[in-house]
């Protein structure tokens, strides 16, 4: 076997939100295969990093009150810390704010702008006058051009599907601020794709490409390869463009170079020759894994960025559906989207990657998560199966043989033919054929369990003359058990280093006999999985969202064990009577208005309320209402809001203010 030098990539998570399930299919997907890749002694390396830049980002961190490199750090250690609870071995996991990565950002820039692959053109875009910044067209909202639908995005109608330009929607606001935009021009960097286009051709042809992938790229070059925009105007979260002051990179033109500066990071940690990867000459093996979602990004934009900068283009790009759960899009109110700390908090993260594993094929369809499937199928192949034929056999060797197996083979044959079978196993890992080396290990299970089944060493085990059979037979199930192992361990790497210690020794790809060899007392590996966990984590995703939306509005920290708070926990909110001394407009907010309340205190409090649409300013001067007078100051765009005014109803014109009977006053307690 040649040593073959891999790197391995996933898409880069964005750093303004947690992990899920949906993102682990990848992470999974993609780990299994580099440690598959290292098991079979390969010089295999999986790099990372988080997403750290664009709009979206800025607007978050913003909205909390925080610099942008304050959230995205916070994200970067709870990413970390989801990938490293579900065994995902990163080699390095870095961020696209770099040093490496600006420096490689530029280098690029300059290989397109020396080639002559970019191209200045002036463009009108909607503009936000208050927050004085160009708007993405996720951040405008106004009706549909076609069907009239209210609050659409500036790009596409939720309700009719139709995708149309952000300057066709009708009364369009910005997201931000809640102002009118206005059209304005600004000049804009674009890479002209076309000048790539033989090469794009050639290179999307040569087998980089699954069948559906490459069929799909075949509609884009009949469409014709359009320029495409790559700086955006400041304020923008990024790196700023060389010499274009203002001008900064559009987050996907450094986001697919945060896997080459991820990569020189590990370089520089551990000595590594950055080029033997990433040279044009480069013999080196580089696969990036991604979901069908941004097949363009990394299958036209990226080999003609790496092309212009004078690198080497991937070796292939490895696509993978979308996760449904129960046959559906994952729901927030089904407690279907769920984080991967919230699965964490109830379940095994390798029944997770099992189950995964037992599913995924190297197409491009979406995999189902059946919970009722999961529950079933780790039971019995895990459990059932795997787990069940060293627990038949280890007992016995410790109590009788004080941990010491046999020194020959008992059964010969078999033992070959589950070594046998371990070529097999390795091409359906290689060619991402998981769910096919997963039937092929479970038929091996199934051999190993029936040959205990036959020899019976509990029947064995009560025949005083037959103690040399007893250690035999146990020996070649535990022997079997380890070959089994290797074969898992790709996608079971928990479970396997249980397994080492139990055999004090490695586990490895098609191993030799472990003979008259002592191994250590065993410990269960795997519990089974009960229906009431998956139930404890449904009802967790789907309170997480009832949680998340109450504090996003309110703070209130609601109790995550019930339904209900306690006595204690009432009592804790100060509500108190509040006269609205002065009401008044918020300039640029769409749905607040200030409210100054006296609360019987020195100072009056000052609050900003989302009820504009149901009041004018002059209907609410003078009036009493309740007030939350002990809930947090909270910095909103617009100032501090301190405290929290009692209103019930829907929404926009239906919202009720509560107001006490006459003759209450301001600051006394509601009791
Ligand atoms: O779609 C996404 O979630 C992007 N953050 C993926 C980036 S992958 C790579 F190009 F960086
Ligand atoms: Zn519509």
């Amino acid at each position: 076997m040649t040593n073959r030098k891999i790197l391995v990539t996933s898409a880069l998570p964005y750093a303004n939100g947690p992990i899920h399930i949906g993102h682990l299919v990848e992470y999974i997907q993609t780990d299994i295969w580099a440690r598959f890749q290292k098991l079979r002694g390969h010089q295999c390396y999986y790099v990372c990093a988080d997403d750290a830049h664009g709009t979206p980002i800025m607007l978050r961190a913003q909205k909390e009150g925080l610099t942008p490199e304050t959230l995205i750090a916070r994200f970067h250690t709870e990413h970390q810390a989801d990938f490293a609870d579900f065994a995902i071995g990163f080699d390095n996991y870095y961020s696209t704010h770099s040093d490496e990565n600006q420096y490689l950002s530029n280098l690029i820039y300059k290989g397109l702008k020396d080639g002559g692959y970019i191209e200045r053109r002036t463009i009108r875009q909607f503009y936000d006058p208050v927050e004085k910044m160009f708007l993405p067209d996720r951040f405008i909202r106004g009706e549909c051009p076609k069907c009239g639908a209210k609050d659409q995005y500036g790009d596409s109608c939720e309700i009719c599907s139709k995708t149309y330009n952000p300057t066709e929607l009708k009364n369009p606001v910005s997201a931000i601020s809640g102002a009118k935009p206005i059209e304005k021009e600004s000049e804009h960097l674009f890479v002209n794709l076309s000048n790539f286009e033989t090469m794009l051709q050639e290179w999307t042809g040569s087998g980089t490409l699954q069948p559906e992938v490459l069929h799909k790229i075949k509609e884009w070059f009949e469409t014709g390869l359009q320029a495409w925009d790559i700086s955006r105007e400041a304020p923008y979260f990024g790196f700023e463009i060389p010499d274009e002051p203002g001008k900064y990179f559009y987050v996907w033109l450094d986001a697919p170079i945060g896997y080459m500066a991820s990569f020189k990071n590990l370089c520089d940690k551990q000595q590594l020759d950055f080029d033997e990867f990433w040279g044009a000459d480069s013999q080196a093996e580089l696969y990036h894994f991604i979901g069908k979602d941004i097949i363009y990004f990394h299958t036209l934009f990226w080999p003609a960025m790496l092309s212009a900068g004078g690198f080497r283009k991937p070796t292939a790009v490895f696509v993978h559906g979308f996760l449904t759960v129960d046959g559906q899009k994952m729901s927030k109110s089904r407690g279907t989207f769920i984080n991967a700390r919230t699965y964490l908090n109830h379940l095994n993260p390798e029944y997770l990657r099992y189950y995964f594993a037992a599913k995924l094929s190297n197409g491009v369809d979406d995999i189902d998560l059946n919970l009722e499937d999961f529950l079933q199928r780790v039971n019995s192949d895990l459990v059932g199966k795997v787990v069940n034929i060293a627990s038949r056999c280890a007992g016995f060797i410790s109590k009788r043989f004080n941990g010491e197996l046999a020194s020959t083979l008992h059964d010969q044959g078999l033992y070959q033919e589950l070594i046998d079978a371990g070529d097999n196993i390795a091409k359906a890992y290689e060619k991402r054929d998981y769910n096919k080396a997963v039937r092929d290990i479970m038929a091996l299970a199934d051999r190993a369990n029936q040959y205990i089944n036959e020899q019976k060493p509990w029947v064995i085990a009560k025949q005083a003359d037959k103690e040399g059979d007893l250690q035999a037979v146990c020996s070649q199930g535990l022997n079997l058990f380890r070959v089994l192992m290797g074969y898992l361990a790709p996608i079971l790497p928990l479970m396997t280093e249980q397994v080492e210690t139990f055999l004090a020794t490695s586990v490895s790809w098609q191993p030799a006999p472990l003979l008259g060899h002592k191994i250590n007392v065993f410990k269960p590996l795997m519990r089974r999985v009960e229906q009431k966990q998956i139930d404890a984590m449904i009802a967790e995703a789907a309170k997480k969202d009832i949680v998340t939306s109450a504090k996003q509005q309110s703070e209130v920290k609601a109790s995550s064990e019930s339904e209900f708070i306690d006595y204690d926990e009432f009592s804790k909110i100060d509500l108190r009577i509040a006269r609205i001394v002065k009401a008044e407009q918020v300039e640029g907010a769409h749905k607040l208005l200030h409210l100054v309340l006296d609360v019987g205190e020195e100072k009056p409090r000052s609050v900003f309320a989302g009820i504009k649409d149901a009041y004018a300013p002059e209907e609410l001067t003078g009036r009493l209402t309740v007030m939350v007078a002990n809930l947090a100051p909270r910095k909103m765009r617009f100032g501090v809001s301190e405290g929290m005014v009692l209103a019930a109803g829907p929404g926009k014109k239906e919202i009720f203010l509560v107001s006490p009977d006459e003759g209450a006053k301001p600051g006394m307690r509601v009791k």
